[in-house]
């Protein structure tokens, strides 16, 4: 029997690893890219999902560090689409309300496409619905090698006490700073690992893991991974 959403808790933060797309192609003898493709449409299906659903912050991980050791032309198949989708995406946001920030270190991509971004995040800055963040060239351990690199700096200015140094001190240098952690981490695709992503802000988030492939995704996936979620017993180290 369908259980609806009603009454249930709506994690404030969900953050989303969008894999199989490679795997959706395949199965239909077709190339990766065609799958990258459909991947998209079900990115921008899902951020209006959410949007509605009433969720505060949608976190998907679009392009790894890893991910540049994929070939050439399906490096460049997911740079065009970025292209294309960062276009179409500035329309959904503003027909959502929705504000978007990106993650990762931006600097690695071509001129037009750090230019999108900053175009993306500024015209979209002053909505006040769902905060859309996107995970580009972005790596867990790169992020923290960055905030590391920064605090170091600060220290050595003279503008940050080393003894000072807190956990929110750390989570503010992140990339992900002023965002909150997310309560719920969905990965496509039935892979059961974190692939680098946001290696300090799941610390204590809930793990949900579906075999449907990303292009495949919906809302019936979504109400099913916020349901199992409000069935969990969540526990930060204590006892319940
Ligand atoms: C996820 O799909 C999209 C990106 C990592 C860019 P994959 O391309 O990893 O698809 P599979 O895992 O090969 O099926
Ligand atoms: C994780 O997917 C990265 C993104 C979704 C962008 P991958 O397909 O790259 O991860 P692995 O290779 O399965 O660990
Ligand atoms: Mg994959």
């Amino acid at each position: 029997m369908e259980q609806s959403l009603e009454g249930m808790v709506i994690p404030r933060h969900i953050a989303l690893i969008l894999d199989g797309n490679g795997r959706w192609a395949k199965k239909r003898g077709l190339p990766r890219p065609a799958g990258h493709k459909e991947g998209c449409v079900t990115v921008e299906k899902t951020v209006e999902l959410a949007a509605r659903m009433g969720i505060e912050y949608l976190t998907v991980y679009g392009f790894s560090t890893e991910n540049w050791k994929r070939s050439t032309e399906e490096v460049g198949a997911l740079m065009q689409l970025f292209r294309y989708y960062m276009v179409r995406l500035l329309k959904v946001a503003s027909a959502n309300n929705v504000r978007v920030r990106m993650i990762g270190d931006r600097s690695r991509f071509d001129r037009d496409i750090i230019d999108g971004i900053g175009r993306l995040e500024k015209e979209t800055r002053e909505n006040t619905g769902l905060t859309f963040v996107i995970a580009v060239n972005y790596g867990g351990r790169d992020e923290i090698t960055r905030a590391m690199r920064k605090m170091a700096q600060d220290v050595k200015d003279g503008q940050l006490k080393a003894e000072a140094i807190t956990e929110e001190t750390v989570a503010s240098y992140l990339d992900t700073a002023e965002i909150p952690d997310p309560e719920l981490l969905i990965r496509t695709s039935g892979e059961l690992r974190l692939s680098n992503y946001l290696l300090w802000q799941l610390a204590y988030t809930e793990i949900y893991v579906t075999d449907c492939l990303w292009p495949d995704f919906n809302r019936e996936e979504l109400e099913k991974a916020v349901i199992a979620y409000n069935n969990r017993e969540r526990r930060f180290g204590g006892t319940s």
